[in-house]
């Protein structure tokens, strides 16, 4: 599908953004692995979430999805020695989080199934789960040792693992600690980054800290809690609105009821410290995650470093954090974020070949870029290649609400991946 998108005159209103995705993923996850009903609000409609409650149908948990004024999904829980062997593959679909977080159910288990994916997550590095997952005592079948499909299964008891984080992922985390879940003696998760802490918690697992680095244990011992609460909206679907009412000349946009667990909002800090008018008001609780209203409006944006660190709490963020870069009065410099080119696409390659079309000053380095951005910069119209990535398509789409004339994004469809709603609101925002 191809999309056109016009310069915007003015970008104003409110948007009602979708659910999160990876509280979504792990909603469903951990409901079915508690023993009884939960109740899941605001349950996200996009398809990577999907993938995920269809492969949770097929281990046999009962779920019903009913799609009133907020989509709500109920799960029957069959507890963690409730999984059944699957009599198909299990279809991850576009889905790195269904993928990597459901190995470590499917080891800890111990039942056989084979976790298929779509082209693009069949060539996204799976060694990096393999191998503690095989440490743990798993038998794992995978293209060249490394990639989808993944045939899983053991012989014999499943072993406690002590894993300090070799790249700071909660993808990885996530998986060593739910295959931990199914074991007798603790298995321990060591991060020296903080990554997101869905996990952590909605399993309510025991922390502790040690020189700095946080350490998460999970066994049988943990009792799965209930996962019955209203899903945030999407902190990475925010981002996208924060930064084009940043950017925009005649900007206010509205976003309420977002997730700012701030393992998440490294974004918001960076584009606050650009200089955005950003604010974050009524702060609460829905269940163990913090949620409050965002707004954005038109702002003289500053440029900015960012380095290793902070780059796991913005991870998604980065392909539209270099959109407001590229307006922002100078040079802005971004290192130690080689796992872009291991996400959905390479995101670094797809971004240089996007800011080469709209004629911007950008380099591209192994780990990350450098922009020299203007206030007054109008990027050239352009078809734009979305790479089938969902962040790049919308962020090609931001970018292009700033041209002079219209320009067109291809492969436009793969926003439904996290975003089904995009196209709509961004058309809201000009109207
Ligand atoms: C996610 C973790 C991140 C992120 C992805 C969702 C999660 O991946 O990029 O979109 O829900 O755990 P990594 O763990 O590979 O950094």
């Amino acid at each position: 599908m191809k999309k056109k998108i016009s310069p915007a005159g003015k970008l104003q209103g409110k948007i009602e953004l979708p659910a999160d995705k990876s509280i979504s993923h792990r909603s469903v996850m951990f409901a079915s692995l508690y023993n009884g009903k939960s109740v899941i609000r605001n349950f996200s409609e996009a398809a990577d979430p999907h993938s995920t409650i269809d492969c949770m149908r097929k281990l046999g948990v009962p779920i019903q999805e009913r799609n009133g004024s907020e989509n709500t999904v109920e799960v029957d829980g069959v507890g963690r020695d409730g999984l059944l062997k699957p009599n198909s593959d299990l279809d991850c679909g576009n889905s790195g989080t269904t993928m990597r977080l459901l190995s470590g159910i499917i080891a800890g288990s111990g039942i056989e199934a084979r976790l298929v994916g779509d082209k693009s997550l069949s060539s996204r590095t799976m060694k990096r789960i393999i191998d503690p997952l095989v440490k743990m005592g798993a038998k794992v079948k995978a293209r060249d040792n490394d990639f989808a499909p993944l045939e899983i299964g053991r012989n014999g008891m499943l072993k406690p693992l002590h894993f300090s984080l070799p790249i700071p992922s909660a993808q990885l985390k996530s998986c060593v600690l739910l295959a931990g879940l199914f074991g007798d003696e603790e298995t321990k998760v060591i991060e020296t980054l903080p990554s997101r802490d869905h996990t952590e918690r909605l399993l309510r697992l025991p922390i502790t800290e040690e020189d700095g680095q946080k350490i998460i244990s999970s066994s049988r011992d943990a009792e799965i809690p209930e996962q019955s609460y209203r899903v945030p909206n999407d902190f990475s679907a925010a981002a996208f609105w924060l930064v084009a009412g940043a950017i925009h000349p005649r900007a206010e946009i509205r976003l309420p009821n977002v997730g700012i667990n701030p393992s998440r909002t490294g974004g918001m800090d960076i584009l606050q410290q650009m200089g955005a008018d950003i604010k974050v008001v009524n702060p609460r609780s829905e269940g163990v995650e913090p949620v409050a209203d965002l707004s954005a409006a038109t702002s003289a944006l500053q440029p900015i470093e960012i380095t290793k660190e902070i780059v796991p709490n913005c991870i998604d963020e980065i392909p539209i954090l270099a959109i407001a870069m590229l307006f922002a009065d100078g040079t802005s410099r971004i290192s130690g974020a080689e796992e872009l080119r291991h996400k959905e696409t390479d995101r670094l390659a797809a971004l240089s070949d996007i800011f080469k079309q709209a004629g911007a000053d950008f380099t591209e380095f192994n780990d990350g870029f450098e922009i020299n951005g203007h206030p007054d910069f109008r990027p050239s119209a352009a078809v734009y290649d979305s790479y089938h990535d969902h962040r790049i398509a919308m962020s090609a789409a931001i970018l292009s609400l700033m041209a002079d004339s219209p320009s067109e994004i291809t492969g436009a469809e793969c926003t439904a991946i996290s975003y089904p709603s995009f196209w709509d609101d961004a058309v809201s925002l000009t109207n």
